[in-house]
């Protein structure tokens, strides 16, 4: 049996957020390569030039655009500029995939945001999840996909997969082993949304 060729107007259209390596974006690519996956990363966005995450997006013909916080008067001015710049790209939903800064009220009002995070929230948010996990002696960890709201890692939870610490696990071991888990877990999630629809009623995220 064949799965139907899906068109380019069928996919659904996401913005990509990245800061440092990429390799969840590369995840999200890799599976957009499918038709039947049902997503197209329409851009990719980060705030500041020259990472890796962009690479990978120049690489796979995906248009990129770089919005930094210091190019702006002040917050509230950075949230306006990226959410004018993802809304050139006019996305379904935006998926903030190793993206390190708070977004604020233009962007988070306009698109349901799925972030990844490298813990079992509520467990270590924050931008330094997997050291604070191996510093408060975790024994298991692990990571969320989850729809950001105005706090830090705190919004609604989609899904998360546990990863266990092992025995003088170091930041930089424990969080590859994370990614393994992360990579799969985001790319499910980020497809289900982008076929089936999301919604966040009440503080509450739910695929049908
Ligand atoms: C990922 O593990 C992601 O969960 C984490 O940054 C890493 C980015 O890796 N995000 C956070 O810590 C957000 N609080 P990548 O650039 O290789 O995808």
């Amino acid at each position: 049996m064949t799965t139907p060729e899906r068109s380019t107007a069928e996919r659904t259209g996401i913005v990509v957020l990245v800061s440092g390596s990429g390799t969840n974006l590369q995840a999200l690519i890799d599976a957009a390569a499918d038709p039947a996956y049902g997503v197209r990363i329409v851009a990719v966005g980060a705030d500041r030039a020259g990472i890796t995450g962009l690479h990978r997006a120049a690489a796979a013909g995906i248009p990129t655009f770089v919005c930094r916080v210091q190019d702006h008067e002040d917050r509230a001015a950075w949230d306006a500029e990226l959410a004018r710049r993802i809304g050139d790209h006019e996305p379904a939903f935006v998926v903030s995939a190793g993206f390190m800064k708070l977004l604020g009220p233009q962007v988070l009002s306009r698109w349901v945001v799925l972030n990844t995070h490298p813990a079992l929230l509520p467990l270590f948010p924050g931008a330094h999840a997997v050291r604070d996990a191996l510093a408060a002696g975790a024994t298991e960890t692990g990571c969320t996909v989850h729809v950001v709201d105005s706090g830090v890692d705190t919004g609604p939870v989609l899904a998360q997969a546990t990863v266990p610490v092992l025995e003088g696990d170091t930041e930089e071991a424990l969080h590859e082993r994370i990614k393994a888990v992360e990579h799969p877990l985001l790319v499910e999630y980020v497809g289900r949304a982008a076929r089936e629809g999301i919604t966040v009623t009440d503080g509450k995220a739910s695929i049908p």
